[in-house]
């Protein structure tokens, strides 16, 4: 298959493949999407399969717009709506019970449902045009660095979807903050990201609780994310890190740590064959990078021995 690639003005064509129950990869303000309808069970299915993602592992739902949400989740509750106010469109994925319409596929099986409004200019069109909410996942090989640029989906998925959009670039460059509104007496974060922890609690005047894992656990938080084939290890003193330079490997030296760039670092250094990532950062990182590095870290071999 080839993988074609369209602009803001070939929309249209990237819409007729959707509908069609082909997979098209968009831009987000958070990082690209694997795209198909939600009313697709066959598309969604190849999303599983060129993604290599395990089939319990639940879709986020695009909405175009906020009257959306009737088709994909059930008697939202009046919080719902407040966070929407406040924090959509952007960087926030909600999880709310299902609508019966939804394809247990979409939801790894769960009675619930991820959804959010992107307020990428793209995606945004996209969604509309196409009509139907969109599901998808990041735009990766699963247990890969999500994808920020259409280079980085090419590399993944050329030949193997049909079509990739190419858009502004994607402004926050690690995935959403999810918050479930459903399974705990308070909401409770997910995964942290752009919308931070404070800025919920603020809008809402109380606490909110962060998830630790657990059976009830967000599928996603069960397996391996983010990582790129070579090892990646973390140093939080300069006089660690110039230790394990000694050992005169191929080193690919990260010494300024963000969101919007990190996977773009991890990807690159994999791709032009280095033999490491050395991350180095003596102060505390944001919650999302924290979140992100423990899991890119998580293997024991992985962890420096310095
Ligand atoms: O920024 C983002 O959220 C990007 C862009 C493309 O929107 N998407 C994204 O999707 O990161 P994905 O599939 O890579 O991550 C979705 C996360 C997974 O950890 C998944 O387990 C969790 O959301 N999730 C989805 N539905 C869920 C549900 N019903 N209950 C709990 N967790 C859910
Ligand atoms: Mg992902």
């Amino acid at each position: 298959m080839k993988t074609e690639i369209f602009t803001d003005s070939t929309l249209s064509e990237a819409v007729s493949l959707l509908k069609k129950g082909e997979l098209v990869a968009f831009p987000t303000e958070t990082v690209y999407g694997l795209g198909a309808s939600v009313f697709r069970p066959e598309a969604i299915q190849k999303i599983f399969e060129v993604k290599g993602r395990p089939q319990d592992n639940p879709l986020i739902v695009h909405l175009g717009a906020l009257e959306d949400v009737e088709k994909v989740a059930k008697n939202p509750p009046q919080l719902f709506f407040a966070l929407a106010e406040a924090f959509f469109p952007g960087p926030l994925t909600v999880i709310l019970s299902k609508h019966p319409s939804i394809s247990p596929i979409v939801t790894g099986g769960l009675e619930t449902v991820a959804l959010r409004i992107p307020s990428h200019p793209t995606a945004q069109k996209l969604i509309t045009l196409t009509g139907d909410p969109l599901v998808a996942p990041s735009a990766n090989t699963s247990g890969k660095p999500s994808s920020t640029t259409l280079e980085h989906v090419l590399d993944d998925f050329s030949g193997k979807i049909a079509g990739v959009i190419e858009g502004e670039p994607c402004q926050f460059g690690m995935e959403s903050t999810v918050l479930d509104l459903v399974n705990f007496a308070v909401p409770t974060l997910l995964r942290p990201g752009a919308i931070s922890k404070k800025a919920i609690e603020e809008m809402l005047g109380y606490s909110i609780e962060i998830y630790q894992k657990g059976p009830q656990s967000s599928p996603g938080m069960r397996y391996r994310h983010y990582s790129p084939n070579i090892p990646v290890f973390l140093f939080r003193t300069k006089e660690e890190l110039a230790r394990h330079l000694e050992k005169g490997k191929k080193s690919f030296v990260v010494s300024c740590i963000e969101e919007k760039t990190l996977y773009a670092h991890l990807r690159h250094a994999e791709k032009k064959g280095y033999d490491e990532v050395l991350l180095i950062s003596e102060f505390p990182l944001s919650d999302a990078l924290e979140n992100r590095l423990e899991k890119i870290l998580e293997l024991p071999s992985l962890i420096p021995s310095v």
